[in-house]
């Protein structure tokens, strides 16, 4: 049985990317598997959110995850500050991890470049802190999205560094998993690169947006005139709408409007509309679930706690071991 470990920064509802990028993947794996999924907290105090929104999204992806499938009786899910060893094992790798090699990371020299007043070193330690997620549990497999692919290089390297500075076999390398197929970008509405929070109004699709949020959004999505010549290769922003078709209708209709689009007949309105329908039968039944269990208090706060209890439980006995095998030694 693999050790499957995720996580999802809480800065807000889950989008469509999170869906199909890694949540639909957990909801796969987690009967087959000793699953972990937690809400990185401490990975969002990068971004400085006041207390107040800070707990009001993590109670969001809570009861985001809940709503979409996530079985707290079959995977352990909890809050990653309510392990605080994973920040002792963040601490110690750290001392192996490189100002160089972290300086490199793309995802870094993107928050630089769009945040220069906010260059923190939680900023730049981000991959260590994600590598002792990961391996805090001995992971084998790591369901997320092609945006994650080099951290999780990265967590490779550490665990490799840590047993071979140690003489050690001891850190498992853990892999980016997508049921052996490309780990996928599911794009924006926007025309340009991958769906995400801070990419601007109107990017985004939640799963709690309501039939009406979601019709207005889909229906104002970038386009253009249509094909004039057939069997031409999409454009991006029509390549998007198409790869969003292709994770939520069926291959039939996905079909209808690829014959449509190369035989130059295709009328963006009327794909839009199959989409947004589409997307609402699929995300309807998982908002009407969230509002039940966001009413419910006692089950949130029961589910965090004996997920926090479970992962403590197995993030202690590798800090225990780690320490051992570096030499913090009890007299
Ligand atoms: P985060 O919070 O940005 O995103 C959570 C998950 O959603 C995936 N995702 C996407 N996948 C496909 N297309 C998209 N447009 C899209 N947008 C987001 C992400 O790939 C991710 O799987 N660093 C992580 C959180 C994290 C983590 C971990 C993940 C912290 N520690 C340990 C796995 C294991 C992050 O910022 O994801």
């Amino acid at each position: 049985m693999d050790i499957v470990v995720s996580g999802i920064r809480p800065t807000g509802e889950l989008h469509l990317g999170n869906y199909f990028g890694a949540v639909r993947n957990f909801l796969r794996m987690q009967h087959e598997n000793q699953c972990f999924f937690f809400i990185a907290d401490y990975h969002s105090l990068t971004t400085h959110p006041t207390p107040a929104d800070l707990h009001g999204n993590v109670r969001r992806v809570l009861i985001n995850y809940l709503a979409a499938g996530l079985d707290p009786e079959v995977s352990t899910l909890y809050i990653q500050s309510d392990v605080p060893e994973v920040t002792e094992l963040y601490l110690l790798l750290n001392m192996n991890a490189y100002v160089g090699e972290l300086q490199r990371v793309t995802s870094f020299k993107e928050k630089i470049r769009k945040h220069p007043d906010n260059v923190n070193a939680g900023l730049l330690t981000y991959p260590t802190l994600m590598a002792a997620d990961i391996i805090i549990h001995r992971a084998h497999k790591v369901p997320v999205g092609k945006d994650q692919e080099q951290h999780l290089e990265m967590t490779r390297t550490f665990a490799n560094r840590f047993n071979r500075m140690y003489g050690v076999d001891y850190f498992i390398e853990p892999a980016a998993y997508n049921f052996g197929a490309d780990l996928v970008k599911i794009p924006g509405l926007d025309g340009s690169g991958k769906m995400g929070k801070s990419e601007g109004e109107g990017n985004a699709l939640f799963l709690s947006d309501s039939p009406e949020v979601i019709k207005k959004k889909v229906m104002k999505a970038v386009s253009d005139s249509g094909p004039t010549e057939p069997n031409q290769p999409k454009p991006d922003a029509i390549q998007n709408l198409f790869t969003l078709m292709s994770v939520v209708s069926t291959p039939e209709t996905l079909a209808f409007f690829e014959e449509k689009y190369d035989s130059c007949q295709i009328r963006y309105g009327d794909m839009k509309k199959q989409l947004a329908d589409d997307i609402i039968a699929f995300t309807s039944p998982i908002r009407e679930k969230m509002e039940a269990i966001g009413s419910d208090g006692n089950y949130l706060r029961k589910v965090v706690e004996a997920g926090a209890e479970k992962a403590r439980a197995s993030a202690a006995k590798t800090v225990r071991e780690v320490r051992e095998i570096i030499g913090f030694k009890a007299f």
